[in-house]
């Protein structure tokens, strides 16, 4: 063996406590030379019958069991808290820090020489990136993969983007409650995450051009052979990294989380990236600002044509030839001598990409949206630290808008009156929920993308600019900025929004302006009262009194910049 695995300082002992390390595990039918100082590679599995996203993940944890077996090291799986988006109440993104405090725990408190995540569903992913970057063991990354195209009456549809239009639709009388639910059936119809270019495939893209995943891993679809294949050579890869102590921050630096930012431009990734490279930046000790995001993607067209941007759907993409094609079209804009767990680097990685679709994956030459499509990041008087829009899910006719605000304290006020025909709201309008950011409405949950009124859907009004402190899923679409910050909860300016106030949207100049005077507003704030409610107890209060902002990434403010021990809190 090249080094003396960490492990070892469980296992070597040749007392009383090697005699229970190893006793116990043997147990489980091992034998003598299992502990004969081979790496110990962890499998951090987050399968849960709750998020059937990550379904697939127990039979992907055979085949890196059998990869790692099969190098020479002894695989221990281990359950992960798992995060199911569409069950979670109030959010999963509530529970995305505690997930990373429990498999950073779990991988400081026990005999791991490298690690293998395996994650899927929207937070899961990040969550399992947060807690290793913290203890900065040799780490790889196997997704669970995307569903295959839902299929609907002959037409493809893609999960949460047509979900969306078929509520609309019933809304509107143009679809019926059968269809609705047999459309429900027709859409998630084999193992996998979400198959838009929504959170699951945007953090499993970054998770392979960040160097963690297997280049070509993320887009193969959850039920493919190929998806076992890839974890079969993830558990022999994960071996070497270990005996190299290849740690996760000699992948994953900041060359690489830039390297992140521009493909999520070039894939029109979902906005929640922002968060989770923020925060997985700050595990590692990188300050990474809002501004950056802005600066390091506009100059990156948008080449992919996935819902809820374009057209197609993640399986597509695999046959097109996935990310490593993306990451060679954009290669000259990128650190192309950052490396993977493979020792590669980006350009050596995807020096042979062949593109089998320039349809679905546009050209550089030929893009489906020219440069400036990406995410924006918003300053003015309404977000003083900032706000965020989707410019490629967006209207271009409303990027530059001035309307009067309609203004509701939660997204249940708004619901209870959208379809009301007598609202006051017209296209000009500009609609605002707010107390839905990191502590108003815990977890921030991803209402974003606000309904449309009713009365406006009947007139063909698909869209609107909508505001507010909360998320979106990836799936969404609209002119919607979020994440507004401060949040209104904490007195941030939205909460002194009135309606008919008029606010003014101007993309172009990243600007989010509320015309209301300095004065006026200082006598509204001196009436103003803070809507959170005193939390008492378990981890609701660990987030209530710890939660960053959105535009520092929403982490637990006590774990930023804690990164780089695997060493036991207190040594065995
Ligand atoms: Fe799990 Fe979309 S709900 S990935």
């Amino acid at each position: 063996m090249s080094k003396k695995m960490r492990s070892q300082s469980w296992f070597e002992d040749k007392g009383r406590n090697g005699f229970i390390h190893r006793s116990w595990l043997k147990g489980d039918g091992l034998p003598d030379e299992s502990f004969d100082g081979r790496p110990v590679v962890g499998i951090a599995n987050t399968w849960s019958q709750l998020t059937p996203c990550n379904s697939n993940l127990r039979r992907v944890a055979e085949f890196v069991a059998k990869g790692v077996w099969e190098a020479g090291g002894l695989p221990l799986e281990f359950p992960v808290m798992s995060l199911p988006e569409t069950l979670m109440r109030p959010s999963s993104m509530l529970y995305r820090n505690l997930m990373a405090m429990e498999l950073e725990e779990q991988l400081r408190a026990n005999p791991i020489d490298s690690v293998v995540l395996l994650g899927g569903c929207d937070k899961t992913i990040p969550g399992l990136l947060m807690g290793a970057a913290s203890v900065n063991l040799p780490t790889m990354v196997v997704s669970s993969g995307p569903k295959l195209n839902g299929k609907y009456k002959g037409e493809d549809i893609g999960s949460g983007v047509d979900i969306w239009k078929f509520v609309d639709a019933v809304r509107t009388g143009k679809m019926t409650q059968e269809e609705f639910v047999e459309a429900e059936r027709c859409m998630a119809r084999s193992e996998g995450h979400c198959m838009t270019m929504a959170s699951a495939s945007t953090m499993a893209v970054i998770a392979e051009t960040i160097g963690l995943q297997l280049s070509g891993a993320a887009a193969i679809p959850g039920s493919d052979s190929r998806r076992y294949l890839t974890a079969h050579l993830t558990g022999r890869q994960a071996v070497e990294i270990a005996k190299q102590d290849l740690k996760f921050s000699d992948v994953v630096t900041i060359g690489a989380i830039e390297n992140a930012v521009k493909v999520n431009a070039a894939i029109g990734g979902s906005t929640n990236a922002v968060l989770h490279l923020q925060a997985l930046a700050g595990r590692l000790g990188y300050d990474v600002k809002l501004a950056d995001f802005d600066r390091w993607g506009r100059d990156v067209p948008m080449l992919l044509n996935l819902k809820p941007a374009g057209k197609y759907l993640m399986e597509d993409f695999y046959y097109a030839g996935g990310a490593p094609v993306i990451l060679r079209e954009i290669l000259s804009m990128l650190n192309a001598d950052e490396i993977n767990v493979m020792g590669k680097t980006i350009a050596e990685q995807v020096s042979g990409a062949e593109n089998h679709n320039e349809e679905v994956i546009t050209t550089v030459a030929k893009p489906l949206k020219a440069a400036g499509s990406a995410i924006a990041v918003l300053r003015g008087n309404l977000c003083p630290d900032g706000a965020i829009i989707k410019l490629s899910a967006a209207d271009p006719k409303l990027q530059q808008h001035r309307g009067r605000a309609l203004v509701f304290n939660s997204i249940e006020e708004l619901e209870a009156v959208i379809d009301d025909m007598e609202l006051d709201v017209d296209e000009n309008s500009v609609l605002i929920v707010r107390n839905s950011g990191p502590r108003g409405y815990p977890g921030m949950p991803e209402i974003g993308n606000l309904p449309m009124p009713k009365k406006l859907l009947l007139r063909g009004i698909n869209d609107m600019v909508r505001i507010s402190d909360a998320r979106m899923s990836g799936s969404s679409y609209g002119t919607v900025v979020l994440h507004v910050a401060p949040e209104s909860a904490i007195g941030g300016p939205l909460a002194l929004v009135e309606n008919g106030d008029i606010i003014e949207l101007d993309v172009k100049n990243r600007l989010l302006q509320l015309d209301v005077s300095d004065e006026v507003l200082a006598v509204r704030r001196l009436a103003w009262k803070s809507p959170l409610e005193e939390v008492e107890r378990g981890f609701l209060k660990l987030h209530h009194d710890h939660v960053l902002q959105a535009d520092q990434g929403a982490d637990l403010d006590f774990l930023v910049g804690n990164s780089g021990s695997a060493v036991p809190r207190r040594p065995f």
